[in-house]
């Protein structure tokens, strides 16, 4: 009745932004994402008659309210396949901060996820790892995946064909280097759940937006697959900046960057008129994490470094899908 799972986070390359189905969480858009190697979580659950509650502790912090909540509700969904009632203990770790926009929900959901099914002896293939995910929180269903994952929105009314499948693993493309740039640890404001629902009910650029995807999910797989990484750089930071434009075009707006967002943003410009190739990606915070090849990572790394309000940079690579540790929490 007890499990221990390690799951990373992972980045989308083409972004997932809106829902068209807010319980079952099924998106308006296929979204394509890099597993990463070095942000993860890990999470202990045990399922016993002796808790009276479920009981939730991240990073040594005991959790309440909605997080618990949330947790809760993910745990009602693994119970009911499980055809258990009992109650659960989650302890969960991650080694970098939660909720600023370097996908801790995917990675922690992703963990609770597999740690809870093989808990209750489930044994579960990716897809249907992916799916339960999904209902946690959308990106989490990428965490599954080794190397490049696509989330497949699928058109089903239940959404048992919206779920991620593999492009590449991590050992297709090893050159291919993150830099995430960790700007403040403050939790963000507004959550991405909240954030999109607005944007899809209110933004007038949604439907243009959405327009352009099917184009940049193409030049994706190309890019992974050919492992061009010019088109890759190019199409992933043009979509984040279109999702962004859909974010600030909402109302009230949304604007995730801070000051030190947009000089890093500047700086990853200065860099390419250079000849340094390289190429931000931002999400739901104001973490910029940029794209490169390692024969250039090291210089680019020191430049970021010195540049005002970065307190830590995260070197990754494309990294392996969530997996059942052998150690666990408690
Ligand atoms: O699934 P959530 O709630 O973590 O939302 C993810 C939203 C973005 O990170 C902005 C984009 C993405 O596809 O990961």
């Amino acid at each position: 009745m007890k499990a221990a799972a390690i799951a990373p986070s992972n980045i989308a390359l083409v972004k997932y932004w809106g829902k068209r189905n807010e319980k079952l969480i099924l998106p308006q858009n296929s979204s394509i994402s890099m597993t990463l190697d070095n942000l993860f979580t890990t999470t202990t659950v045990e399922f016993s008659p002796n808790y009276p509650h479920d009981g939730l502790e991240i990073s040594g912090q005991r959790i309440f309210g909605e997080e618990l909540g949330k947790v809760s509700r993910h745990l009602d969904i693994i119970r009911k396949l499980g055809k258990t009632k009992l109650c659960a203990r989650v302890v969960s770790e991650n080694n970098f901060p939660k909720a600023a926009g370097l996908a801790s929900s995917a990675s922690g959901f992703a963990a609770l996820t597999l740690a809870a099914t093989a808990a209750l002896g489930l044994k579960l293939g990716k897809k249907e790892l992916s799916i339960i995910a999904r209902q946690g929180s959308g990106s989490a269903c990428r965490s599954f995946d080794s190397g490049f994952s696509e989330w497949e929105m699928g058109k089903k009314k239940d959404g048992t064909d919206s779920f991620a499948k593999q492009i590449a693993d991590e050992l297709h493309w090893k050159e291919l280097a993150m830099v995430v740039l960790v700007l403040t640890t403050k939790e963000k404001n507004v959550k991405s759940r909240a954030g999109m629902k607005q944007t899809v009910e209110n933004c007038p650029y949604y439907p243009a937006w959405l327009k352009t995807i099917e184009a940049d999910l193409k030049n994706m797989r190309k890019a992974i697959k050919t492992r061009d990484f010019t088109l890759l750089g190019k199409t992933a930071e043009l979509n984040a900046l279109k999702m962004h434009a859909t974010m600030h075009t909402t109302t009230p707006p949304i604007i995730y960057w801070e000051p030190e967002t947009i000089a890093l943003m500047k700086e990853v410009l200065a860099m390419r008129e250079e000849g340094i190739e390289c190429y931000f990606t931002i999400d739901g915070g104001p973490q910029v994490k940029v794209l490169c090849q390692d024969k250039d990572v090291q210089r680019i790394e020191a430049r970021l470094k010195a540049t005002a309000g970065v307190q830590r940079t995260i070197v990754c690579h494309a990294g392996r899908g969530a997996r059942l540790a052998g150690k666990h929490l408690f």
